[in-house]
């Protein structure tokens, strides 16, 4: 047996590339999954490996000794109370994306971590993409010089085609286009151009097509982002467009630029005429069994071993995301008001 048993809160589509994720870490292993619906602990435990067993109180689940993490992967709109039960019980947490629905809500589970001491984990597991390793690596090393504008955008049509359609039409777990999705390219975005946010200024709308008709809220938004250090940046979060999936990224700085995986540096005297090409795995599906959360947990783990708080997408690290996220849906909810993100502490 591995060191860290977990326990999972919601079995869906989420669940399931996180459970072969957690098993394929060194420490860790899934031994408990809760859900509303009755599962059979023999099934699941053919289906997924180890032994599992299934609850359908969460609270028992909770109160198990021998679950040491916890791991949320239900409706949005059940994170909050699911996240604090979960930090009261002192299971340290991974937590699917949105943290919650609203930011009084994110704030109340941040909290409630760290009073109970417990780590947490947002599962913002682009940062740990190839993709966006590389490219900070990029950065860090100075090859664009230093940034002064960016563009990280998050294109995929979320249509009736897709699983949680069902749920995320509705204002209620789905919240808006950043918060259901649109998130991950804002999370990116500041990741890549460090610095505090000053101000945010987001616009909304929706496509005319019928397909989309069921959402609750506007499926479409482009925020500008204005950061302390003068730089600026730019996320669209578009969840209602008929193309394939694109996380479109675009860097400029003072020595060169970054398109996705091209490139031109003045410092290592490229062609500026051409682009030069990166090789990286890109984040080029919203297949959950494509996402990077192997190296994501892997991470996780690490820092528990180590009594650390993991790099990169902490609670208090995806908090700062999240009041950004929110400023943006406040923004264009008053109609591209700037809103300063000291307004929103
Ligand atoms: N990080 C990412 O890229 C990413 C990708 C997909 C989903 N998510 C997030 O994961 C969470 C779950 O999303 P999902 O796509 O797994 O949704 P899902 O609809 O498959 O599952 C969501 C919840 O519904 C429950 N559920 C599913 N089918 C059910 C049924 N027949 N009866 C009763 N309950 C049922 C699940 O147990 C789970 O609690 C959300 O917060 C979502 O935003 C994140």
């Amino acid at each position: 047996m591995k060191k860290h048993n977990v326990g999972i809160i919601g079995y869906g589509w989420a669940a399931t590339a996180h459970i072969e994720a957690i098993n394929s870490t060194r420490q860790a292993q899934v031994t408990a999954i809760y859900s509303s619906r009755p599962l059979d602990s023999a099934d699941l435990s053919a289906r997924h490996g180890g032994s599992i067993k299934a609850y359908q109180d969460v609270d028992a689940m909770l109160a198990d000794p021998d679950i040491h993490v916890v791991d949320i992967t239900s409706y949005p709109s059940q994170h909050r109370n699911q996240a604090v039960a979960a930090a009261n019980a002192k299971k340290h947490i991974i937590l699917e994306k949105p943290m919650a629905n609203s930011l009084q809500e994110v704030r109340e589970i941040a909290a409630a971590a760290s009073a109970n001491g417990v780590k947490g984990c947002v599962c913002f597991e682009c940062r740990f993409s190839g993709q966006f390793q590389s490219t900070k690596a990029l950065i860090d090393e100075g090859v664009l010089g230093e940034l002064h504008y960016g563009e990280v955008d998050y294109y995929h049509g979320i249509g009736p085609w897709y699983g949680q359609f069902r749920w995320n039409i509705g204002k209620k777990d789905g919240g808006s286009a950043l918060l259901t999705a649109g998130c991950h390219a804002l999370d990116a975005l500041l990741m890549v151009m460090g610095g505090e946010v000053d101000t945010v200024t987001s616009f909304s709308t929706r496509s005319k097509s019928e397909i989309f008709a069921p959402y609750e809220y506007d499926t479409s938004s482009v925020t500008l982002v204005k950061f302390k250090n003068g730089s600026v940046g730019k996320t669209a979060a578009i969840v209602d467009c008929l193309q394939p999936y694109y996380f479109h990224t675009h860097l400029v700085g003072s020595q060169g630029s970054l398109l996705d995986n091209k490139f031109h540096s003045s410092k290592l005297k490229t062609n500026k005429a051409a682009w030069s090409q990166l090789s990286m795995k890109m984040l080029d599906s919203g297949d959950v069994s494509d996402h990077p959360y192997a190296t994501q947990f892997q991470a996780f783990f690490d820092a528990l071993d180590e009594g650390r708080d993991m790099p990169l997408t902490s609670f208090t690290e995806s908090l700062r995301s999240f009041e950004v996220i929110f400023a943006s849906d406040r923004s264009a909810e008053q109609g591209g008001r700037p809103v300063s993100i000291s307004e929103m502490r």
